[in-house]
């Protein structure tokens, strides 16, 4: 078996993804999911991209000891001046630099020649050296660039110190056998490689992303990067639950190791769901509702006999289980305490307290609550902006039927601790609750996408809002949950809302690539 190490980007290319913007406690519970997954290296952001991003970087950085972290910088001495500065406190920090070498790129993006673009190169793996013990180097759009000119500048970075090689797939155009053979070429054309290990990196455009990653595996690469869920630029990127999973189920004909806890895949996909916005499609491998139903009679007798008929992997082995009851209404703190250590989350006392108030008004109003459950609770808590002055919802009432105008009234405290209330009217509830928070808030708001889904099942599930929104003509997302429909889309408008308010006053947040 030859070991694999898995570089994670969720957080930086995963956090690239249109409508996507975490903030950093969001981004820190990530983290520590990956962490526990068993991830070798995180990429936790970008730091020269804003001062949010750097913020979030710094935090993980200081955070997370058991993972390697790293932080993506252009080939510009001042991204990598940005990046050490939020990385220096970190147990293994590590340095992503990149620039591009395909002749598109070079010619129209960069206009710089290809002796220009290799000076470059060199000079800030180097530069990145005096400060980090480790640095990634990439060629952006590697599949679309000269082999030979890609072995040259490849030596050249190894010299200067990179003891990573990574070769996108920026645009995901390649196909398995033209990406495996680059990796291929370069194992056998660069004099130096044995100084370095070479890194895949997929995007999913043609729908190849993971057959291409483990076409680069198959030809030398030590390195896989990906996202979980597969979520990333455009199409997204390799996801990483379907590489180690394939892994897994088909040792026979791939002999390739991770540290990665197979156990863990539900929870990270789920987190990183929840957080971001980003719903998984039904039928998408390993992680999507799916994934486990049999729907045909055919199907279902045949795993009924033996499961194997039609099951090539167990719902246990990515962590999926029946929601387990453990807690109610006679639980008291001390076993919810417990069950919190349990599951893995490390919560201030604070925090603690805020779940367990909120635990409880649960059971007042649900008989039975679920991991899933208790999942949505601590997540809200353990990434909410307590000590910030936010809008906070102090009461809404609605008022509809089949024959009457949806009227909705609602009272809330702005950031500024005043009391404002308003009634509306619209075509439906969600509506009129819209209408009357838009009239209260001082910002200019758009609704863009409004989504609603239950956690878990049965009548008394919670109900998770996913909001996306224009504020001040900045693209925010929000979500919220709440046992009804209605108070969960209040929630998700002012978690978006929130969101703004919070980060205008830090930073506002801009994507690299725009
Ligand atoms: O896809 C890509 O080329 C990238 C680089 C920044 C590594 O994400
Ligand atoms: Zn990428």
């Amino acid at each position: 078996m030859s070991k694999i190490q898995i570089f994670d980007t969720t957080l930086r290319d995963g956090e690239q993804s249109p409508g996507v913007n975490l903030n950093k406690l969001e981004k820190l519970e990530i983290a520590r999911q990956l962490e526990r997954f068993g991830i070798d290296r995180m990429e936790a952001g970008f730091p020269a991209s804003s001062k949010g991003d750097f913020e979030a970087v710094k935090m993980i950085a200081d955070t997370i000891k058991n993972t390697s972290v790293t932080g993506l910088a252009r080939s510009v001495k001042s991204d990598v001046d940005a990046a050490w500065e939020a990385l220096k406190g970190a147990e293994h920090p590590a340095l992503h630099v990149f620039i591009a070498t395909s002749p598109i790129h070079m010619e129209y993006k960069l206009q710089k020649k290809p002796e220009e673009v290799i000076e470059l190169a060199v000079e800030m793996v180097r530069y990145a050296n005096e400060k980090f013990a480790q640095v990634q180097w990439s060629a952006e759009d590697a599949s679309r660039s000269n082999l030979a000119f890609l072995a040259t500048i490849i030596e050249k970075v190894i010299d200067a110190g990179a003891s990573v090689i990574n070769l996108p797939d920026t645009v995901g155009y390649a196909t398995p056998q033209e990406y495996g053979y680059m990796f291929k070429y370069m194992m056998e054309n660069v004099p130096n490689i044995d100084k370095a290990i070479l890194s895949c990196h997929c995007h999913d455009d043609l729908g190849l992303a993971v057959a291409n990653t483990i076409a680069a595996v198959e030809n030398g690469a030590k390195q896989i990067e990906g996202t979980i869920n597969g979520i990333g630029e455009r199409a997204g990127n390799a996801a990483l639950e379907e590489v180690a999973v394939a892994f897994n189920i088909r040792a026979d004909q791939y002999p390739f190791e991770t540290n990665l806890n197979l156990k863990e895949i539900k929870r990270t996909s789920d987190l990183v769901s929840k957080l971001t916005g980003m719903h998984i499609q039904a039928n998408k491998a390993i992680v999507g509702r799916n994934a486990f139903a049999h729907e045909s009679g055919i199907h279902q007798d045949g795993v009924l006999k033996h499961a194997q008929t039609y099951e090539i992997i167990t719902p246990e082995m990515i962590g999926l289980q029946s929601n387990l009851l453990y807690l109610g209404k006679h639980s008291g703190r001390h076993a919810f305490s417990d069950k919190v250590k349990a599951m893995g989350y490390e919560l201030s006392e604070e925090r603690l307290k805020e779940a367990f108030d909120k635990f409880k008004q649960l059971t007042d109003r649900k008989k039975e609550i679920t991991d899933d459950d208790l999942f949505t609770i601590l997540t809200e808590v353990q990434t909410d902006s307590l000590a910030v002055d936010k809008y906070e919802l102090d009461m809404f009432q609605i008022e509809y039927g089949s024959t009457n105008i949806p009227t909705a009234t609602v009272e809330l405290k702005t950031p500024d601790k005043e009391i404002v209330k308003k009634t509306c009217t619209g075509n439906g509830s969600v509506e009129a609750l819209y209408e009357a928070l838009d009239k209260l808030v001082s910002e200019e708001v758009e609704l863009i996408d409004f989504q609603l889904s239950s956690v878990g099942s049965g009548a008394d599930a919670l109900a998770e809002s996913h909001v996306k929104m224009l504020i001040n003509g900045q693209q925010m997302n929000g979500r919220g949950t709440a046992q009804d429909i209605v108070e969960a889309a209040a929630n998700a408008y002012l978690n978006a809302l929130n969101r703004y308010v919070i980060q205008s006053n830090v930073d506002n947040k801009k994507k690299i690539f725009d």
